[in-house]
């Protein structure tokens, strides 16, 4: 009777049974054995308390807290199906376990002045069993499912627009290629996108790896340097949204943002026409169009352009005096000449912008304000 004593002493006459190991690899229940009422008891109040930690952890990780940003792809609610099937498991789990836990913690604790240790317990196939086969069944379910929506979400018509994404430390780019609209070539610093058209980004990288992530859209991918790589992408909502480089690169990482603006079937119509008309007109006409588009005035004061932004040089003094050349000069190589108060390598350079644009862009700024 000696291991009986010992196992139960350690809860006293707060036991509901009393359990001891006889042999090894078996729980035996003696003596006080558990009367089928009594284990009844047991598991209806597990259940109980496994049913309202559960619906607590319900509520506040799904119901009660919005943790997501709203989804606005079609790939984003796929991976949002598989991320609440997975969070639903997760709460069943950990109900489940911390039930198990408070319950142990209330029922079985050391009567006052108890040291003595508890009798080791080994092995239990039954509940060995459960907890493999169902975790498995669980975690196989999840990776198939997986594996379906990777799939499907790399799944794009033929028929969808493409976009040339580049991204730099510590800015992104991007130009159209699609003739369908004759925005060939057209080279902008903001993506602009038809809401419910498939879009696929062809990334590229000239100095080191970034990562392109819209949280919105959910999907994700790097931008590796020396190849390309595709992001697909099929907004369901119209609106402007972040996009965010997910990769540490370097010291301006933290602000290599920029956005991405989904537009309905009209207005990105009239963006397309905008766009060609600036392309056609040329001249300052398309250098104020390009300053805008290449997201200039997030950075620079240009009142011409009605432009405020204040993390590099004010337009409207710097360039004063200065020639088409060095204006030139100081987008393609922003560090060649640093204005006083400024750091170096925080202007990416702007060499890829195609040459008609980049001629339009020194045009206007040296009519608006240099010279
Ligand atoms: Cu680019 Cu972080």
């Amino acid at each position: 009777m000696g291991s009986w004593r010992a196992a139960s002493t350690a809860c006293g006459n707060r036991c509901p049974f009393r359990i001891a190991v006889r042999e090894p690899g078996r729980l035996v229940f003696r003596g006080a054995k558990p009367g089928p009422s009594v284990r009844k008891t047991l598991y209806i109040q597990l259940l109980l308390l496994t049913v309202v930690i559960g619906a607590i952890t319900f509520v506040i990780s799904l119901v009660a807290i919005s943790w997501l940003p709203t989804v606005a792809s079609e790939e984003g609610k796929r991976i949002d199906d598989i991320y609440l099937f997975t969070s639903v498991i997760c709460i069943g789990i950990f109900a489940l376990v911390a039930a198990v836990t408070v319950y142990a913690v209330l029922k079985f604790r050391a009567g006052p002045g108890d040291m003595e240790d508890g009798k080791p317990i080994h092995g239990h196939t039954g509940v060995e069993i459960f907890w493999t086969v169902i975790p498995t069944i669980l975690v196989t379910v999840i990776g198939i499912w997986s594996a379906v929506v990777v799939v499907q979400n790399d799944d794009l018509p033929d028929d969808h627009r493409i976009v040339n994404v580049e991204a730099q430390q510590f800015a992104w780019s991007f130009s159209y290629i699609d003739e369908r609209d004759g925005l060939n070539g057209m080279q902008v610093g903001e993506l602009v996108v038809r809401v419910n058209e498939p879009v696929e980004l062809h990334m590229r990288s000239p100095d080191v790896i970034h990562a392109f992530w819209v949280p919105e859209w959910r999907q994700k991918q790097d931008v590796v340097p020396g190849i390309t790589t595709f992001y697909r992408i099929t907004p369901t909502l119209e609106g402007t949204f972040p996009i965010i480089c997910t990769e540490l690169c370097g010291l301006g990482h933290s602000v290599m943002r920029n956005q991405v603006r989904v537009l309905s079937d009209a207005d990105f119509d009239a963006w397309v026409a905008d766009q060609q008309q600036a392309v056609d007109s040329g001249g300052a006409t398309l250098g104020q169009s390009v300053f805008q588009n290449q997201g200039c005035a997030a950075c620079h004061t240009l009142s011409a352009a009605d432009a405020t932004g204040a993390v590099g040089p004010d337009l409207d003094s710097v360039l004063a005096g200065q020639s088409a050349e060095e204006i030139r000069q100081s987008i393609v190589d922003p560090n060649d000449v640093i204005s006083e108060g400024f750091a170096e390598g925080v202007m990416p350079p702007y060499g890829a912008v195609p040459e008609d644009q980049l001629d339009a862009l020194v045009e206007y700024l040296v009519t608006e304000a240099g010279g």
